[in-house]
């Protein structure tokens, strides 16, 4: 059976049969491929993980094999198979307010640098479902209100998966996620839906564009450079010569005087060529190279 089934029948687990178990050759083969295609370094302790990832997939497909799992993958010639394992393996917690003292320092330095460049060109890589865009657009807000009279979007986030790109479209959270935010800016830029969920007003969400993105690419589809570029917690399923090259096009792709944040877990040494370390995780673009 084709694994397309699953995605068009759903959650049916009408066909569900045993799975075998998975081999070490059939890890290494997925591994591989997740590995060249996307980055995400699994190592051998992540097998269980993706066992219990893949699993669901597998069975709705009515496929009992890792092995033919994968030959189908290969044999895709539409992606939708590989979109779709990246969208299952890929880790996309994130929540409002996530490392605030960025927020802080964003809010308190680079916004001054930002507003001499009307419109700023802010990019958010690997944005997941959204709530760290928004909250960028928030706090830009904030400062200026006539950002909102911008015709165009000024902040582009992306991510490789799709579920997570469509939740952050649909702007759509938690109560419990909102509150994470500082006092206030619920009431202002959030309106409450019947089911008690929280909607992002359309004042914010037209500061942003979602996009898919894949990361892992000789090159990247921009015709300028970026005053801001946030990449936190995202290089950190990568191994160092990926980090390596994937901060050094973050680097060319940032304007002079531009700021680059990865997450506080996260460390490129205090001598990356063009980027100058300025606080915990936050670097500055110089003019070298
Ligand atoms: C843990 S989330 C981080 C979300 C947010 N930046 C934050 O700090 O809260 C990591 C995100 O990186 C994305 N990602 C992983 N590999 C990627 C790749 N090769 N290209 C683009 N995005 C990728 C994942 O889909 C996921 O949404």
């Amino acid at each position: 059976m084709s694994i397309f089934s699953d995605l068009t029948l759903g959650s049916s687990e009408s066909l569900a049969r045993e799975i075998n178990p998975i081999t070490d050759k059939e890890f290494h083969s997925l591994r591989d491929l997740i590995k060249t295609r996307f980055g995400i370094n699994l190592t051998e302790q992540k097998k269980s993980l993706v066992v219990g990832r893949l699993s669901g997939v597998l069975r709705r497909a009515g496929i009992d094999s890792f092995q033919e799992y994968f030959q189908q993958i290969v044999a895709d010639q539409s992606g939708k198979l590989l979109s779709q394992l990246i969208d299952k393996i890929s880790t996309n917690h994130t929540h409002f307010n996530r490392e605030s003292d960025h927020y802080d320092f964003f809010t308190q330095t680079v916004m001054r640098t930002l507003l001499r460049n009307i419109p700023p060109r802010i990019w958010i890589a690997g944005c997941s479902s959204g709530e760290e865009a928004y909250n960028v657009a928030m706090l830009m807000l904030e400062q200026q209100q006539s950002l909102a009279d911008l015709a165009d979007p000024i902040i582009l986030a992306t991510d490789i998966s799709s579920t997570a790109l469509e939740k952050a479209s649909r702007g759509v959270y938690s109560a419990e996620n909102v509150t994470k935010l500082p006092a206030g800016m619920a009431r202002k830029y959030f309106r409450k839906q019947p089911t008690g969920e929280m909607l992002v007003n359309q004042n914010v969400r037209k500061l942003i564009s979602y996009k898919r993105l894949n990361l892992i690419r000789d090159s990247f589809p921009f015709r300028s450079a970026f005053d801001v570029i946030f990449c936190r917690n995202v290089m950190i399923y990568f191994d160092v010569a990926t980090r390596r090259k994937l901060v050094a096009q973050f680097t060319q792709l940032l304007e002079v005087g531009g700021y680059f944040f990865i997450g506080h877990s996260e460390t490129l040494g205090r001598d990356t060529p063009g980027l100058r370390y300025i606080r915990p995780a936050v670097y500055l673009r110089t003019a070298e190279t």
